[in-house]
């Protein structure tokens, strides 16, 4: 391991840091996190893993058998997330604080882990915009959204330094899971090793702080800013949070700590006691910390600006559900989503989640939409399927079957598996090619 880094954490961390070393270069322990925003049970295909729950909300510990686990339903259609607990926490916090309301901003985004968490966790009823500027990683956050059903999400593209510039003063919350000098992988990234460097840390704190900056003023009185790094350097965590508290007297830092994990450990007590921070050698997960700042002033979500005030219907496919988001026509294709007045002017790179196309006036539905809405689908139209179908389907097959010609989803038990074209003797597959392609991203 990095000499400088040993030097540096030795003096940090004393009696501990055997400890703290033998933990980076640990195996550690998979997990997942559970589409929870679904009502499906992805658990029942897992069976055969060693799943146990954990003590954050949603998320499970797993052993893998012979079947690796992305090659599951569960995981190829959105049903599980593979996350690690402490990278749940973040999102966790700020939906408590929020009441799973009001309108959210998710600086750093990609590829999209907390803002799935966030999105599920409200049950989609918050108003996220997510922000990315790598525009290949942008790519894999559109990705997820898709895949994990987040409607009620919408993309934009810009550097976090600039923000406050190509936002208005609307949010009620702020997710900020910023770039960082990566520590907590240094066990096993040989890259990040080699890397890592004083300098490294202190131009990551520069670049943090900027950012901090910018989207502090992006928040409503009352709002929150959550900020996390998955580093260990007090320099970008808990000396970065105690700058911008001393420089900006209209922030007060508040407690999500509330003595439930590790707390900091920079010496300022009153600093320290507040924040969280996950340390591999105290605990399974992985390095976190996170801390939480509140703009002064009382916080009100106005939730009248939301615009799905008409319920929508597609009997044909789900008799009698009502859509509580809005469809929009783009060129034929159809997105599902959700309005809200106070976002109107933004010019996003992507909104809500493909519903379908219209082909001859009848519309063909995504398959992602039907992954999101299975579980209110038409009894009629359904078609169950044996599990090794399912695989092929989503790995791109057509499947051979003879059934009632207007039946077009596949399912698998009550897994929402995909929407073909039904050929009579062919059910042709009709899932959007990316979900083929972006199968490891
Ligand atoms: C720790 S990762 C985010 C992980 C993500 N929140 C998740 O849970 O899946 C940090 C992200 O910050 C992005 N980033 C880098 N520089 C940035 C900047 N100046 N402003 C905003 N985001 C930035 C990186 O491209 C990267 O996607």
């Amino acid at each position: 391991m990095n000499q400088e880094f040993i030097k540096k954490y030795r003096e940090l961390f004393g009696n501990e840091s055997d400890d703290f070393f033998s933990s980076l270069l640990k195996k550690r322990k998979r997990y997942f996190r559970l589409n929870k925003a679904r009502d499906v049970d992805y658990l029942k295909e897992l069976n055969s893993y060693k799943i146990s729950p954990t003590d954050i909300p949603n998320v499970f510990s797993y052993d893998e058998p012979n079947e690796i686990i992305t090659n599951t339903i569960s995981f190829l259609t959105g049903g599980i997330y593979i996350q690690n607990p402490s990278s749940v926490i973040p999102p966790m916090i700020l939906s408590e604080l929020l009441g799973n309301n009001g309108v959210v901003l998710d600086v750093a985004a990609a590829p999209g882990g907390k803002t799935t968490a966030l999105s599920e966790f409200s049950n989609r009823n918050m108003t996220i915009i997510a922000n990315e500027p790598s525009s290949s990683r942008l790519k894999s956050l559109n990705f997820n959204l898709e895949k994990y059903g987040a409607w009620n999400v919408n993309t934009i593209s810009f550097d976090g330094r600039v923000l406050h510039k190509k936002l208005p003063q609307i949010f009620d919350g702020i997710l900020l899971d910023a770039p960082c000098s990566n520590e907590n992988k240094i066990g096993y990234s040989e890259e990040i090793n080699k890397n890592w460097s004083i300098d490294l840390l202190n131009k990551m704190k520069k670049l943090q702080k900027e950012i901090i900056l910018s989207v502090l003023q992006l928040l409503k009185p009352g709002g929150f800013l959550i900020y996390s790094t998955c580093t260990f350097s007090i320099e970008e965590n808990e000396q970065n949070i105690e700058e911008i508290l001393k420089e900006n007297s209209d922030f007060e830092l508040i407690d999500i700590n509330k003595n439930r994990f590790t707390k900091g450990i920079s010496g300022n007590i009153a600093l320290d006691d507040k924040i969280i921070r996950v340390l591999p050698h105290k605990s399974e997960y992985d390095g976190f910390f996170i801390a939480g700042l509140k703009k002064k002033g009382e916080l009100i979500i106005d939730n009248k600006n939301e615009k799905n005030t008409e319920k929508n219907t597609i009997n044909q496919f789900f008799p009698g559900h009502e859509f509580e988001g809005t469809f929009k026509s783009i060129d034929g294709l159809i997105f599902f989503q959700k309005e809200n007045r106070l976002i109107e002017k933004i010019k996003f790179n992507k909104t809500g989640i493909k519903a379908g196309k219209m082909i001859k006036n009848e519309l063909e539905l995504s398959s992602q939409f039907l992954w999101e809405f299975g579980k209110f689908f038409n009894e009629n139209k359904k078609i169950y399927i044996k599990r090794e179908n399912a695989i092929e389907f989503l790995s791109g097959f057509d499947i051979s079957m003879e059934v009632d010609r207007d039946k077009n989803a596949l399912f698998y038990e009550d897994i929402p598996v995909g929407v073909v074209k039904n050929l009579g003797g062919v059910l042709k597959n009709k899932l959007d090619r990316y979900f083929l392609y972006g199968r490891g991203i």
